[in-house]
């Protein structure tokens, strides 16, 4: 059965982690340090990197750093994995979906602008699926309105943004290393920032509040949660970190295989190609009327020939928590048709290239109706 991804591991990671389960040290300790120092290098520009246990709490972290609560509005896409509004919920804000581009996933500052009231807070611009949303109109309007920006990388680390790595910018980026990303620390996540103050504050919020003077006395001035990476977590990193652009390139060489193969055809949207993509996604739309199966049916057709396609995602204005903010269909129709069409083709850098051309040939007779 080839899955939608797997991720790729071998016998140096299976090292790493036993060199930390013998060293008596398994929580946040000297591998954390390092794992952190390697990803400030990879990212580069002015930036510190602070690890967390997962990408949802280093998003959550900085939003209750800069205090966004209640009373606030924050905009992100309709389309996203649920996390990238539920964080939004957390901090007791309001959530304000905009809709996305067909075809890249991703708003723009047009979207941004048209959603921004006097109670917007912030934006939360989510690169999808490893494509770079266009930034710097977004940067302009937030300063404009004195927005804070919070870039959902979860899906986009390796991403580069007009040649530079996605992180890079100083402002809060956050990256997550999920099994399904481009690179794994089991769980886990990152966030870059060049902002020391708040720096201060969400390593606060990642583990306990706690504050320790030159003695190793300790003080709690404010509330913290339990976000950090254990050190297992970041000696599987630090190899995944090493191997990261190499895997990013063998996504991009089954990706322009896809392509070439796949038709222009009606009742298909492939996703396009663009400078500094990651690919840690390739997810395509099909018309079921056209094709004469539903989702359901051409899943179960894959399934016969050994392929696992998947469904990134669903549009979250329409799930039940969010309908109870007053969100309907019909509100953002991208987003919807996505949500209803979309089909991610499997993309890992364990597959072989003919695993593209089966999987391409699956999807040509599904068009073609046989
Ligand atoms: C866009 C997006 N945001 C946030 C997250 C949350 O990351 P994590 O699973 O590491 O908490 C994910 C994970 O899939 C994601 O895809």
């Amino acid at each position: 059965m080839l899955p939608f991804t797997r991720p790729t591991l071998d016998t140096e990671e299976f090292e790493a982690i036993k060199e930390v389960l013998q060293s008596g040290w398994l929580a946040t300790g000297p591998k954390v340090a390092a794992f952190e120092t390697a990803l400030a290098d990879y990212i580069g520009g002015d930036v510190q990197l602070r690890v967390f246990n997962s990408g949802t709490s280093a998003l959550e972290a900085v939003l209750l750093a800069y205090g966004i609560g209640p009373g606030d509005e924050v905009i992100v896409p309709a389309m996203s994995f649920v996390a990238s509004a539920n964080i939004i919920v957390r901090c007791g804000a309001t959530p304000k979906f905009v809709d996305v581009d067909l075809v890249s996933r991703n708003i723009d500052a047009a979207a941004v602008a048209a959603a921004i009231t006097p109670n917007t807070k912030a934006v939360i611009p989510v690169h999808f699926a490893g494509r770079a949303v266009d930034m710097d109109p977004i940067y302009q309007l937030a300063e404009q309105h004195d927005l804070l920006v919070l870039e959902d990388a979860a899906q986009a680390i390796g991403t580069q943004y007009k040649g530079r790595q996605i992180g890079s910018s100083g402002n809060p980026v956050c990256f997550s290393f999920h099994p399904n990303k481009n690179m794994t620390t089991i769980e886990g996540g990152a966030l870059a920032i060049n902002d020391p103050v708040l720096l201060k504050k969400i390593e606060g919020i990642r583990f306990h509040g706690i504050e320790r003077d030159a003695q190793g006395g300790m003080d709690v001035t404010a509330w913290g949660g339990k976000m950090n990476m254990p050190d297992v977590s970041a000696a599987l990193g630090l190899v995944q970190l090493n191997k990261l652009d190499g895997f990013n390139r063998k996504r991009r060489t089954l990706v322009e295989r896809y392509l070439q193969q796949l038709p222009a055809h009606d009742a298909l949207v492939l996703p396009a190609d663009a400078e500094g993509h990651s690919w840690h996604m390739f997810c395509i739309l099909l018309d079921w009327e056209k094709t004469g199966l539903n989702r359901n049916q051409t899943l179960e057709v894959l399934k016969q020939q050994s392929i696992t396609a998947g469904i990134h995602y669903p549009a979250m204005h329409l799930f039940s928590l969010y309908r109870q903010y007053g969100y309907k269909p019909g509100d953002f129709p991208n987003a919807e048709r996505i949500g209803a069409q979309t089909l991610t083709l499997p993309l890992f850098p364990g597959m072989e290239e003919n695993d593209v051309d089966r999987v391409c040939s699956a999807v040509i007779s599904l068009l073609n109706g046989s």
